[in-house]
């Protein structure tokens, strides 16, 4: 079965349709069939929500792409992701008992635009030359417009935020954009070094990504009445989401199949970046860190060369280790449900930790 053909009479916005058949897909693959099925019967629950939420970027691909950095933020916007975190946003609120809130909708467009302009500035850091399937966007407009481009997406996300007058979902947005900036930093920093220890790695992970995903849920439950106790559960399950899926990250950049991950391959060590699966390979095999060493520094690695590569960091198991974390971590995210209401947003969150877990994409 398809993405699309299970769900093809839900609507006709692509986005909203491969967000929901991602995560049915990724369930069913899993053998969590009764979750898939259950899947099926929330799909109407959120697709109203998901629906107005791609009108919306849709309208600022369309509408305004007057100057540079409007163009370029347009580019990647039009590059449909899997709005993991929009759907977070949604999911916050409707912990709280709130549904059909347009502030829950800001914060969930918001979420998906700060994460495309760190794509913009992190495509740049990185050099990446696709991103979803298409050219990055500083390879049609330059570095220069890219960066350009995420500042304008960032401020079009705070104003959102602001419009909802809810002060400290705003502050809170401040403070995690500037949690993934430094982590950011710190990565830049590190790179080349090739000698990350597994603290730092998580500092990086916790600030460029899960940062992001517990904001998203957060924001959303602001809206509601939950406990105090059972806000900081939601911040949990956030954080532990969000490292699990970077740790699938990691491991789709070695070992993912490029046209379903819509990105280069590779990536993460061809920038002397390490990730969980590489760092835990060389404390496996230490003899890896010249070989990495050799590649990091060739400017035009051979494929044959990677694979080699990819053969003996997958011999020491370090991929499947991250697999593992990632799945630690999706259970961690689960556990700290327990403190949230049974219900349908207790069943698709579940859904939305084994699709990050499962993801080919
Ligand atoms: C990519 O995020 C950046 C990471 C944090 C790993 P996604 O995999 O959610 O990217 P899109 O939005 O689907 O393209
Ligand atoms: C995540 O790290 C980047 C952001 C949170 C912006 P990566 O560098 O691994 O993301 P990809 O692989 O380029 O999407
Ligand atoms: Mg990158
Ligand atoms: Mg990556």
């Amino acid at each position: 079965m398809t993405d699309d053909s299970s769900l093809s009479t839900v609507s006709n916005r692509g986005g909203a349709v491969r967000t929901l058949g991602s995560l049915r897909a990724a369930t069913e693959n899993s053998g969590l069939v009764a979750l898939s099925s259950r899947l099926d019967e929330l799909r109407e629950w959120l697709q109203g929500d998901l629906a107005a939420i791609e009108g919306e970027l849709d309208e600022l691909c369309r509408g305004r792409q007057g100057d540079l950095a409007e163009r370029a933020a347009a580019h990647l916007l039009g590059q449909r992701g899997k709005r993991i975190r929009p759907i977070c946003a949604l999911l916050g609120a409707r912990f709280a008992g709130v549904s059909d809130d347009w502030r829950a909708r800001e914060f969930a467009v918001a979420s998906e635009l700060v994460h495309a302009a760190t794509l913009l500035h992190d495509d740049v850091l990185d050099e990446a030359s696709e991103r979803r399937g298409a050219p990055a966007a500083r390879i049609i407009f330059g570095n220069s417009a890219s960066i350009l481009a995420g500042d304008y997406l960032l401020i079009e996300a705070l104003g959102r935020v602001q419009r909802t007058d809810r002060g400290a979902v705003l502050t809170d947005l401040l403070a995690t954009i500037s949690q993934m900036v430094a982590a950011e930093a710190l990565q830049l920093e590190r790179r080349g070094t090739l000698d990350l220890s597994r603290a730092v790695y998580l500092e990086i992970v916790d600030g460029k990504t899960a940062s992001l995903f517990r904001w998203a849920l957060s924001a959303g439950a602001r809206l509601g009445q939950l406990s105090e106790p059972q806000h900081a559960a939601l911040a949990t399950a956030g954080m532990a989401l969000g490292r699990a899926f970077q740790l699938i990250d990691d491991a789709l950049d070695l070992e993912g199949d490029p046209a379903r991950v819509g990105k280069d391959l590779f990536a993460d060590l061809a920038q002397g970046k390490l990730t969980w699966p590489t760092l835990v390979a060389i404390e496996r095999d230490a003899g890896l860190l010249d070989e990495l060493k050799a590649l990091a520094s060739d400017s035009n690695p051979t494929g044959a060369a990677w694979q080699g590569l990819l053969q003996r960091i997958r011999a020491t198991g370090g991929i499947e280790a991250a697999r593992q974390f990632a799945l630690e971590q999706a259970r961690e995210a689960e556990q700290a449900l327990l403190l949230l209401p049974e219900g349908p947003a207790r069943t698709t969150f579940q859904a939305v930790l084994s699709a990050a877990v499962n993801r080919t994409a």
